[in-house]
């Protein structure tokens, strides 16, 4: 995307209208290279009207990430990028070349968004907060069990915090409100078996998805705007709450693994004690009731042949 882009959307950020003339002025470009850049507004999920006479103007302000807004926790470092393919792409890179724990990622906008299981992230520029977080533990990559399920408590209490009033998890790592979809998770880990190890977790919240963006997604889904109302905090503040949130869980973690927020993560469970048809990949599915999570992080799941425990993050849920 180019760069112009950008800078013509942050002129227009406050979705009044701007005139072509002050627009280009303030860019220091033509009207007609303006013009141009801004005929990209589409393909990052955002709408843009132009009325001769009045000039350009958002269909809904955009509220860009301002750093000096993030309350960054000690021991945290944040880069915010207007334009990456993927935040975790870049920090599972980083983290190979040394880059030190704590070190975040978050992108104004991904080119190339990776979801669970292959899929891709749908996001909207300034709809959504699309972040990644190395974390190094002292634990061994193999020692790493639960670690999904720990980030997926600690994005669910941090936008408890940005007033979602029924913000819970669904096994293994998305925040639901009331079964549709708010944010999801991808944890990449590395290391050595007996440690020490390194995580790169991706979180990536729906903050006020277009209606033209919500019906990309292929599953029940919903956003702060939606969930919060009009108690919502900035972007950057939520940002600040999840940031703090999840070093602190993972500082606990790193301690104690997934006992540590086991009976937090219970509490937040979506599908407690409900009737489940589950999907492994490449075997039919089954159903069952969920019962419990285990102390590994495994879902228990029960079925008329015994109790199964579910541990792999490629295997996926359906309520009855
Ligand atoms: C899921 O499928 O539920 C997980 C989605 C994770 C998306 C986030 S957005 C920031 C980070 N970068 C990526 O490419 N993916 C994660």
């Amino acid at each position: 995307m180019n760069t112009l882009t950008f800078r013509a959307l942050r002129e227009l950020a406050d979705g009044r209208f701007h005139s072509g003339v002050d627009v280009a002025r303030a860019l220091g470009r033509s009207r007609a290279t303006l013009n141009e850049a801004l005929k990209s507004a589409p393909d990052l999920g955002v709408d843009l009207f132009s009325v001769r006479g009045r000039g350009y103007r958002l269909a809904a302000p955009i509220d860009f990430l301002d750093p000096a807004q993030v309350a960054l926790p000690a021991g945290l470092r944040l880069e915010v990028c207007d334009e990456v393919d993927s935040t975790s792409t870049r920090l599972v890179e980083r983290a190979a070349a040394g880059a030190p724990s704590g070190t975040c990622l978050a992108a104004e906008w991904q080119s190339a968004g990776r979801g669970r299981r292959g899929r891709s992230w749908v996001a909207s520029l300034g709809g959504s907060l699309t972040f990644s977080m190395l974390w190094r533990f002292e634990r061994g990559a193999g020692q790493l069990g639960g670690l999904s399920l720990a980030a997926g408590s600690a994005v669910a209490e941090a936008l408890a915090d940005c007033g979602v009033r029924r913000a819970q998890v669904k096994w293994p790592n998305d925040v639901v409100v009331d079964f549709r979809k708010l944010a999801g998770i991808l944890v990449e880990t590395a290391g050595e078996i007996q440690g020490p190890s390194a995580a790169v977790i991706g979180v990536g919240v729906n903050y006020r998805l277009p209606e033209r963006v919500l019906d990309q997604i292929d599953q029940p889904v919903t956003d702060l705007a939606q969930c919060a109302g009009d108690a919502l905090p900035s972007r950057s503040v939520v940002l600040g709450r999840l940031l703090a949130r999840l070093a602190s869980t993972f500082a606990q973690f790193d301690v104690r693994g997934f006992p540590a927020v086991r009976e937090t993560w219970r509490a937040l469970h979506a599908y407690q004690g409900r009737p489940v048809r589950v999907h492994p990949p490449h075997h039919k599915p089954f159903d069952g009731e969920v019962v419990d999570v285990a102390a590994d992080g495994a879902l228990v799941v029960s079925t008329p042949s015994g109790p199964v425990h579910l541990a792999s993050a490629e295997i996926s849920l359906r309520i009855r």
